[in-house]
């Protein structure tokens, strides 16, 4: 043969074969199974001695750490690997072979890199738990997509952009590397009951558009540089117990709105 007919007749194979198997991502305990024992081969050893449970059988049964579905008992629905000192990324974790994941969580561990954006794909999501690691960079913009994520936490990490959040109930972002002004995006937080943005390095006035988050029972905004007035329309949030402002450039008095308060402890 010569060699464009070698091309052709090697692309005709690949179209085939192409159609044969279209690109569906099917779940079974053997791929989700799969997905989690090819990233674990990533982590940095030494791993603790619990995740030799993670073999390629069995996953529902006694895999470590691993849940699986109320329902069927077939489909991974719950991971806790928190406090495991885990190290790595998640780069190479496949999240689009777990679409029935609900609760992850990942806390006190030294994974990092960057939070990838196929993490969208989880869809069921609701609590995500990612804080303590070395996490750095923004958030990916679509997180927004999950509908059911209510729950986010990501204190202590080095990230440094929040994106789009307009279901979260609750975010914990404490101790992290957001600077610049308050992000906007928090005023469409329509529904956010505990927003925890304290030591990070946020500047400027306190917008007064924080009155807008009607829902919030807790606000920290401590140890950022804050300076100016403190916003009277802070009093319109009328759930409001918890308020942290302390260590910020803070000037004025204490708005009398604030003082009307009457759930506040
Ligand atoms: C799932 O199946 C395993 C093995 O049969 C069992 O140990 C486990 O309790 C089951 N979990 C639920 C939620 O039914
Ligand atoms: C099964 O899990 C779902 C979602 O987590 C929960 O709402 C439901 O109450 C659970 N059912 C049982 C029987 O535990
Ligand atoms: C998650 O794992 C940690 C450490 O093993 C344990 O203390 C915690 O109770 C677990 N949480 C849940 C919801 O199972
Ligand atoms: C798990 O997810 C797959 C793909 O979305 C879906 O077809 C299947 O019904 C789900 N299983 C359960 C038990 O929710
Ligand atoms: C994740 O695990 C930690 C440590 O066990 C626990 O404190 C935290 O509440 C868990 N997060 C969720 C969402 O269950």
């Amino acid at each position: 043969m010569t060699n464009t007919h070698k091309t052709v007749h090697t692309l005709l194979i690949h179209i085939l074969l192409i159609s044969l198997f279209p690109l569906k991502i099917t779940t079974s305990p053997k791929t989700e199974g799969y997905a989690l024992v090819k990233w674990k081969n990533t982590l940095i050893p030494p791993l603790p001695p619990s995740l030799s449970s993670w073999s390629l059988n069995n996953l529902c049964t006694n895999w470590y750490s691993i849940t699986c579905d109320n329902t069927t008992n077939t489909t991974v629905s719950d991971i806790n690997l928190s406090g495991l000192n885990l190290i790595g990324t998640l780069s190479q974790l496949s999240f689009a072979s777990l679409p029935n994941l609900t609760n992850l969580n990942l806390s006190g561990n030294n994974l990092g890199g960057s939070i990838p954006f196929t993490i969208c794909t989880l869809s069921k999501l609701t609590f995500l738990d990612m804080d303590s690691n070395l996490f750095e960079g923004m958030l990916p913009y679509k997180l927004e997509k999950l509908k059911e994520l209510q729950y986010l936490s990501l204190w202590s990490n080095n990230l440094n952009e929040i994106g789009n959040l307009k279901k979260m109930r609750i975010l914990f972002f404490y101790q992290n590397q957001l600077s610049g002004f308050i992000p906007m995006e928090i005023e469409n937080m329509k529904e956010i009951k505990e927003l925890d943005l304290s030591r990070n390095q946020l500047c400027g006035p306190i917008p007064v558009e924080i009155g807008k988050l009607k829902e919030v029972t807790m606000l920290g905004l401590s140890q950022n540089q804050f300076f100016g007035p403190i916003p009277p329309e802070i009093g319109n949030i009328k759930k409001l117990r918890q308020l942290y402002l302390y260590q910020n450039q803070l000037s004025g008095l204490i708005p009398v709105e604030i003082g009307s308060l009457k759930d506040m402890v």
